[in-house]
């Protein structure tokens, strides 16, 4: 397996590009199975779980041809498609069980896999299956399969209240709803940037949705949905990543394409922390303003909050702060494995349930490390730039699955990084 290897040190200045969002990509590309018309997704990532999402829904029988390099998706699913996505794919990637709802709207059944829990937490489904049944969909688990059957073989529309704004599962509805007979209101619906750019397409596509941003989303059931062309919107998440390496290196990064709204509540820590943010032209500017940074509190919520996505990489900044930060994860129940990564490079992080606490050290020290997750894995990434010496951080495949080129992003702005193939 490769590894990443890092030498810290070296100021970080120039421009660093942000691709589309992987989380936006990975529910828009489903979005294929609710017409017979191409559907083509422009500014993709190019990352492996797009790649596993292509192998998805080539396996249900959509044609996809990637192009350019990978930053054009277009995709077709006419005629007769297979409703089963098997588990030897959906576990790979949680994200595959986008693939529901919208297989339920065109065929009035399907069967997807349950994913399985993952590294961190358990992540149940009842959200979206309680969702599908107050629409009318009878479901059982059979065989680690989800069996859902639409009654009368059509969606109904229905007022959905959810227990919590869950990301997935307002994705799943809305695109199940497009397709369904009447109105469907989904109650305390998420409201992340990757939700409206879903409603967005789903609109050039000819659906009818409102409220889209708000936590309260109204779709009115249409026959049909045609073909479109569509713009991935920023990724917020690799954005905020980018953003922290010269916060923690030192030097001014221009990240191409940023936006502050796309990342509020990330941008008001990092003001708070001593990080100067300014937009321009072209993105989003981002310097250590004088001095050393400064501890500050972070909660993970639902968007508009802090995003639980950059909690791992606010970790690493933190540690090298002047006083004790508090990081609550809200979100995931399991969500600090980099903790004990980052106590391995001389971090001081003490973990109970849900809450770190960060006491600041001075520096870091570059140690070889690894990490059971995607966030995580580019939080030691982050750290080791800001690390004296040499850290090696295995496992890339997970860096792989959100981030690419990432050492060329990197070196491009100055810093000391290479991939190592693995033995
Ligand atoms: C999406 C993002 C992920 C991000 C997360 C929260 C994608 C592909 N992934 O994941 O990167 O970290 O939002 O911002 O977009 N839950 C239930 N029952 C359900 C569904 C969710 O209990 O039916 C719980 C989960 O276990 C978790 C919380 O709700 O604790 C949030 O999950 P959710 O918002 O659904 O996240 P995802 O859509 O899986």
């Amino acid at each position: 397996m490769d590894s990443i290897v890092v030498k810290g040190g070296s100021a970080l200045n120039g421009q660093i590009p942000i691709a589309g969002a992987k989380n936006a990509c990975l529910t828009l590309m489903p979005a294929t199975l609710l017409s017979d018309e191409p559907l083509t997704l422009t500014n993709a990532p190019r990352l492996s779980d797009i790649r596993t999402m292509t192998q998805l829904l080539q396996s249900l029988g959509a044609e996809v041809t990637s192009m350019q390099d990978g930053q054009v998706q277009a995709m077709s699913c006419h005629g007769d498609i297979n409703t089963r996505a098997e588990y030897d794919i959906v576990r790979k990637m949680r994200a595959s069980n986008l693939v529901l709802g919208p297989l339920l709207a065109r065929e009035g059944h399907a069967e997807v896999s349950l994913p399985g829990g993952c590294a961190i937490g358990a992540r149940p489904m009842d959200i979206h299956t309680d969702g599908l049944a107050k629409m009318g969909a009878e479901i059982e688990l059979r065989d680690g399969y989800l069996h859902a059957k639409a009654d009368g073989g059509k969606l109904k529309g229905a007022v959905i209240d959810f227990p919590f704004a869950s990301v997935g599962a307002t994705e799943n509805i809305m695109m199940a709803a497009t397709l369904a007979k009447g109105t469907t209101v989904v109650n305390n619906a998420a409201r992340e940037p990757e939700i409206v750019d879903l409603a967005t397409c789903l609109r050039a596509m000819g659906a009818q949705i409102d409220g889209d941003g708000t936590s309260s989303i109204t779709i009115q059931g249409v026959d049909k949905l045609h073909g479109a062309t569509h713009r991935v919107v920023t990724d917020r998440i690799e954005l905020g990543t980018y953003m922290l390496a010269p916060a923690m290196c030192g030097g001014e990064v221009e990240l191409l394409g940023g936006k502050i709204d796309l990342l509020a509540a990330f941008c008001e820590k990092l003001d708070a922390a001593g990080i100067s943010v300014s937009e321009t032209d072209k993105g989003l500017k981002v310097a250590r303003k004088n001095g050393r940074i400064r501890a500050v509190d972070v909660t993970t919520e639902p968007f508009p909050g802090f995003p639980t996505d950059l909690q791992a990489q606010m970790m690493a900044l933190l540690c090298t702060a002047e006083g004790t930060s508090v990081l609550e994860e809200k979100i995931f129940e399991n969500r600090f494995m980099h903790a004990p990564e980052l106590v391995r490079m001389g971090a001081e992080i003490d973990v109970h349930g849900g809450t770190a606490t960060v006491t600041g050290v001075e520096k870091l020290k570059g140690a070889p490390v690894m990490a059971t997750d995607l966030r995580a894995s580019v939080s030691l990434i982050l750290a080791g730039l800001a690390a004296e010496g040499e850290t090696r951080v295995a496992r890339v495949y997970h860096l792989d699955r959100g981030y690419e080129h990432v050492v060329r992003k990197l070196s491009g702005v100055g810093a000391d990084i290479e991939r190592i193939a693995g033995e």
